[in-house]
């Protein structure tokens, strides 16, 4: 598959990505997207609007990204959200008190927690399913299903659910998929493309990219959809700041080149740490022998900078953590500096035991997003650490 011609009909992806859809700003010829840092705009008259009437419901540096980040989707509509947490509660609001949905039970523990503490007592309910199973889907459709919520690559385990084949399903009852594609980016993947009705981004990760601002995004392409998504967005007022707006235009600029860095050096990095003698088992959707490799090939043109493993000795995790000095101990991904994760207290911590450990979130489980440092130095480092783990632990 191609990461080229999808994007508009005249313009490749990585166009897009530099030049956004106005490729520069017409009143001034400014090359690089003005912040229009304003909170209001001055109205030519009565009932008249230059379109820009209050920076909650529209503001032109975030009106460019969300068409920018629109077209790289392939979709019609983008809505900027000043986090992914925002972009996924926005989404609620377009459902009924009563509804169903079905979601991926390896999922990021924010979302998790987001659907259970606020959502269930206001009526919706919700079912955890390795969405990744064929068929597991099936067994817990409802009549009054109205969404499924996929991760693929999931978070932190990389399990890849079929998106035209979910997307079918529900579409036979009248429901949508929603994807959250923060994991492979649009320059990887568009599950629009496959059937989904909504992606959603945690533009925080990769498509900031710098680990130096938050950003959420929903990109669709269904115009039943528009008006109350817009509506949600500009009545919670979670959108996002021209500031971050620009921000993260200026990071999609570089998103090619820096997912096919992050790729290069993960796959190096998996296949090292496959053999190394304190790790158990290396999670990476670039594993020819990865379970669902033949799907990833099908809907995805690469994988990410992201890899999850197994230490043979919990014991190991403090030590590691400690030991890393290049690679940081921190709760993210997707950005320049590599970042090392232990879901099971961090980002994965509000799930409930049962279900972690259901879905291989354990106590042996490390995430790394590999960042674009030189994969020597990152490789010299991990096994420094590894073998302050060996001096301070068990013999292997
Ligand atoms: C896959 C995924 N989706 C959504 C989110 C939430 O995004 P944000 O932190 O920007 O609110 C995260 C955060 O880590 C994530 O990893």
């Amino acid at each position: 598959m191609e990461n080229e011609t999808h994007c508009c009909e005249k313009r490749h992806l990585a166009t897009t990505l530099v030049r956004g859809t106005s490729l520069f700003e017409a009143r001034t010829g400014a090359v690089s997207t003005p912040i229009y840092q304003s909170a209001a705009f001055r109205h030519p008259g009565l009932n008249q609007s230059t379109g820009f009437d209050y920076s909650r419901a529209a503001n032109p540096t975030r009106t460019e990204l969300e068409k920018t980040i629109a077209l790289a989707e392939g979709g019609k509509y983008g809505l900027a959200f000043s986090t992914g947490m925002g972009a996924i509660s926005a989404i609620i609001k377009i459902y009924k008190p009563g509804d169903h949905f079905i979601l991926s039970e390896d999922i990021y523990g924010g979302t998790y927690r987001l659907f259970t503490e606020y959502y269930e007592k206001y009526g919706f309910a919700f079912s955890w399913v390795d969405t990744s199973i064929p068929g597991s889907i099936e067994k817990s459709l409802r009549k009054e299903t109205k969404a499924i919520f996929v991760e693929t690559p999931s978070n932190p385990m990389m399990k890849v659910t079929d998106i035209a084949a979910t997307a079918e399903m529900i579409h036979r009852q009248g429901g949508d998929l929603i994807v959250d594609n923060t994991f492979l980016s649009p320059w990887f993947q568009n599950p629009l493309k496959f059937g989904a009705d909504m992606v959603i981004h945690s533009g925080t990760k990769y498509l900031a990219g710098h680990n130096d601002t938050l950003a959420g995004f929903i990109i669709h392409s269904r115009d039943d959809l528009e008006e109350p998504l817009r509506q949600a967005q500009m009545s919670e007022g979670a959108s996002l700041s021209p500031f971050d707006s620009w921000l993260t235009l200026r990071g999609l600029k570089t998103l090619p080149l820096r997912m096919e860095r992050h790729e290069k050096n993960s796959a190096r990095i998996a296949e090292w740490l496959r053999n190394h003698k304190r790790i158990e088992k290396v999670f990476y959707t670039g594993f020819e022998d990865h379970p669902q490799y033949q799907i990833s090939k099908k809907q995805s043109r690469g994988s990410n900078g992201m890899i999850s493993f197994y230490l043979k000795d919990p014991s190991d995790v403090p030590v590691l953590l400690k030991s890393v000095s290049l690679i940081l101990f921190a709760e993210s991904l997707g950005g320049v500096e590599s970042l090392l994760t232990y879901p099971l207290v961090q980002t994965h911590g509000a799930i409930p035991e049962q279900m972690r450990l259901s879905s291989g979130v354990n106590e042996k489980l490390m995430r790394l997003s590999v960042g674009l440092e030189d994969a020597d130095d990152l490789i010299d480092d991990l096994d420094t650490a590894l073998e302050a783990c060996a001096a301070a632990g068990k013999k292997l």
